[in-house]
């Protein structure tokens, strides 16, 4: 049997008009037949834009009181599972089978707290029939890219990321797992006009103020910590002790090779100048303007 980190990587192709790995696909049917309740609160980002971050803020705010025992004994993906994935079994994988639908039906706590990256047309009809809460995660386009990049090294879930400037290429091209990022963030942002209940964030904004954005969430979520209990959530969630915390830094999950690169691996702002040479950096701002049109939405690549 292969080994885990041997095993061959998934192929990308046209899934509803968004790339896409079977990793991905496999439960679709189950996954669009998703019975979402009421009070489930739903986090959805684009790959890399910071949802483990804010799976741990939210399931501190809502279990760290009455269940402390969930943050030092299951593992944040656990803990905030992801709908859509879906590993079954095959001779050529040593991974266990699992998929996500199921350990959500599973879930026994209130609210439920779960994750996606599907793009807003493909999330299961029963979320807005339902009326969820939804937590939209985004990150500036330019550090997403180069944290996709390192995360295609050590998730046999991606395709090979190839070299930087050939990966730049395709994430401009929308040749992503979870499709266009031009895309998927506009789309969410368009939906959250006419949907009250969906609040978007910014990755720059939390490592700005950290405690600010908790707040905004907290209201959203009609929460109200006491001062303490902010505290408690601020500290457990900065990017350190995330690092250092078994439950939050992914070094418990199979499908991961985090020698190649750590999961929690720089937590930063502005990282993508480490990578873009100026003329990617130049040939990416132009194509940039020609995606993104929407005038209301806007990024930080520094804060
Ligand atoms: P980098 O690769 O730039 O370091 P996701 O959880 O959606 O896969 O996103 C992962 C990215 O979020 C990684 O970015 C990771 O380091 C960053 N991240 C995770 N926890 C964080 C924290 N507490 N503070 C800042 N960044 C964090």
């Amino acid at each position: 049997m292969l080994r885990q980190m041997e095993q061959p990587r998934p192929k990308l192709f046209d899934f509803h008009g968004v790339s896409m790995t079977k990793y991905f696909t496999d439960n679709w049917d189950n996954v669009q037949n998703f019975k979402a309740r009421p009070d489930d609160i739903l986090l959805a980002t684009y790959p890399k834009a910071g949802s483990t971050w804010v799976s741990h803020i939210l399931d501190l705010l809502h279990f760290g009181q009455t269940s402390p025992e969930r943050q030092t004994s299951i593992p944040i993906y656990e803990r905030v599972p992801m709908l859509e994935i879906s590993i079954t079994t095959s001779p050529s994988t040593a991974l266990p089978v699992y998929n996500g639908k199921d350990h959500i039906d599973q879930l026994t706590i209130s609210p439920r707290i779960f994750k996606t990256h599907l793009p807003v047309q493909l999330l299961p009809k029963s979320f807005w029939e339902q009326n969820c809460k939804i937590v939209y995660v985004a990150r500036n386009a330019k550090d997403n890219a180069v944290s996709y990049f390192h995360f295609g090294h050590i998730s046999m879930l991606q395709p090979e990321p190839g070299d930087w400037s050939s990966f730049l290429q395709r994430f401009m091209e929308g040749k992503m797992v979870f499709g266009p990022w031009y895309d998927h963030v506009t789309g969410w942002w368009e939906k959250k006009q006419t949907h009250s209940k969906i609040h978007y964030m910014f990755y720059e904004d939390l490592i700005e103020d950290t405690g600010r954005e908790i707040d905004r969430l907290c209201s959203f979520l009609g929460l109200s910590p006491s001062a303490e209990q902010k505290q408690t959530v601020i500290r457990e969630v900065q990017f350190d002790s995330m690092k250092k915390n078994k439950m939050t830094n992914y070094s418990t999950a199979l499908k991961m090779d985090g020698k190649v690169s750590p999961f929690m691996r720089k937590g930063k702002v502005a990282d993508w100048k480490n990578h873009f040479t100026v003329a990617q950096s130049e040939q990416y701002d132009e194509d940039y303007k020609k995606k993104m049109k929407n005038p209301t939405l806007h990024f930080r690549t520094e804060v």
